[in-house]
């Protein structure tokens, strides 16, 4: 049976003023709307108290199971508002096969498809006054589970809580959609073969933020790391996948092999690319062709993407290599065809174009 997340019981929404104030400046991650989906699920009674409430702290156990054993996976889209006022979303029925395929590596409970979607249609329906109409501004969604048992011993959680929430956003980078700089780690990894890279669990993440700390300390916004075994192929950004453009109009990804997420962003592009005169190669990238490539002019344009960074402009690879720091700038720092789909993309999002594929549908 269905969940219907009912609203209960009504809580008082933030003044217009208050919300208006957020969003005119809201950052990312930082504010939240009035309220919250949750449900849980109990290997006796299965999913159930499915609700919307009033955004709140959860209470849960000190020995509540993910505080220990980081049994935890999410979801990341965004509801975008149109010119006319109207709300959509993007392709949720791909975050909701993503989350059970999560789910499955962590020995999590399957959510229906529909139950997930239901929740994140509800809570956007009912927030929908936190959704901003600016330029570039839309309202990020996080669906998350996680396990909730106290127990101590380590097996799957027999009690697991699944939560929606949502924040108001701008840019994800600080400069907004201005080139960045990307450290390329070869020491440190995020995944390797048989391991977690392909689920969006929390301890990818958590696994990330060291060779995140560098990429910082060496003036860089993000990671980009290397397969854990040589740390010759590339792999993704500690929270975006990665693409070269070359100049005889190749658009090159390394594939999804097990150890990088595959991303609904990284899918509409490779979608979108013929459009731009671009074939795609979904094969493995070594370090090698890379810097070679940016070295002779072959790879001309570079960019990441991400539900959280749309399509953001690479414009150098920084490194260490036998002991030495060196940079690497690409010939376009914000190149056409990255200009290209960007515009494509975020235009099908908010409605400025036609949408072909059929990968928007309206909550509001
Ligand atoms: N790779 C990682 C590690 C991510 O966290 C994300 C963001 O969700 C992506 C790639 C891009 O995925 P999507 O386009 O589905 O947001
Ligand atoms: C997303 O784009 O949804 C992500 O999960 C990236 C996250 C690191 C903010």
């Amino acid at each position: 049976m269905s969940m219907p997340f009912p609203l209960v019981p009504e809580v008082a929404t933030a003044p217009a003023e208050e919300i208006a104030r957020i969003l005119s400046d809201p950052g990312f991650g930082i504010h939240f709307t009035d309220h919250m989906a949750q449900a849980t699920w109990t290997e006796a009674a299965g999913w159930h108290d499915d609700r919307i409430e009033g955004y709140h702290a959860l209470a849960l156990a000190p020995a509540g199971a993910v505080l220990h054993y980081g049994q935890e996976i999410f979801e990341g889209l965004k509801a975008y508002r149109r010119h006319d006022g109207s709300v959509w979303l993007f392709r949720p029925d791909m975050n909701a096969a993503r989350f059970n395929r999560s789910a499955d590596r962590m020995t999590l409970p399957q959510l229906p498809p529909e139950d997930f979607v239901t929740a994140v249609r509800r809570l956007v329906e009912i927030d929908q006054a936190w959704v901003p109409d600016a330029t570039e501004m839309s309202l990020y969604i996080r669906p998350f589970m996680f396990g909730s048992e106290q127990f101590l011993g380590v097996r799957s959680a027999a009690e697991v809580t699944f939560v929606v929430i949502a924040s108001p956003c701008g840019p994800y980078f600080a400069d907004g959609v201005s080139p960045v700089k990307i450290w390329i780690s070869t020491d440190l990894s995020r995944a390797g073969q048989g391991g977690t890279g392909a689920a969006k669990c929390g301890g990818n993440y958590a696994a990330s933020l060291l060779a995140g700390r560098q990429a910082h300390r060496q003036g860089c916004s993000q990671v980009l790391f290397t397969d854990a075994a040589d740390h010759e192929w590339l792999e993704e950004l500690g929270g975006m996948n990665v693409f070269l453009v070359t100049s005889d109009g190749r658009l090159l990804t390394p594939p999804t092999s097990g150890t990088i997420l595959d991303g609904i962003t990284r899918d509409s592009v490779m979608a979108l690319a013929p459009q731009f005169g671009l074939t795609v190669q979904e094969r493995p990238i070594s370090l090698s062709e890379l810097l070679a490539g940016i070295g002779s002019q072959d790879v001309v344009e570079a960019f990441a993407c991400g539900t959280a960074a749309v399509i953001t402009p690479i414009g150098a690879f920084r490194l260490e290599r036998e002991g030495q720091i060196e940079e690497f700038h690409l010939p376009s720092p914000f190149g056409p065809k990255t200009a290209d789909l960007r515009r494509r993309l975020v235009d099908i999002q908010w409605g400025r174009t036609t949408d072909q594929f059929g990968w928007t549908t309206r909550v509001a």
